[in-house]
């Protein structure tokens, strides 16, 4: 199940290139890539480089350490890299953008005794 995060000052990321930020816990990164905002994994699957620390080229993320790219709608690396990023929903809700991110195990369980 997903849990919706306000992502503050969405516009203001625009030239900031990857930036990494905490939603219910979770860290992930944000970029903006030709007008739209995507969400992803904070780190990278091959050796564990933060992605903060990339650039987007191409529709793709590249990670700074060993240059493997990743498409930010799709998250999938190159084919000979046999690795994947995780991609977190963005939605628009008039004029403020949402993250998804699933619930974790603990969240749900303690969410559903509050309820
Ligand atoms: S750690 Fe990212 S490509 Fe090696």
């Amino acid at each position: 199940m997903l849990q919706w995060y306000k992502i503050d000052d969405a516009q203001y990321l625009k030239d900031k290139g990857v930036t990494e930020h905490k939603f219910g816990g979770k860290t992930i990164c944000l970029t903006w890539f030709e007008d739209q905002l995507h969400a992803f994994s904070r780190k990278c699957p091959h050796a564990g480089a933060p992605l903060k620390n990339g650039w987007c080229e191409r529709g793709k993320v590249i990670c700074p350490f060993h240059r493997h790219e990743f498409d930010l709608v799709t998250g999938r690396g190159n084919p000979a890299q046999h690795d994947f990023i995780h991609i977190y929903p963005i939605k628009k809700e008039e004029k403020a953008y949402y993250v998804g991110i699933e619930k974790g195990f603990w969240q749900s369980f303690l969410g559903s005794k509050s309820n």
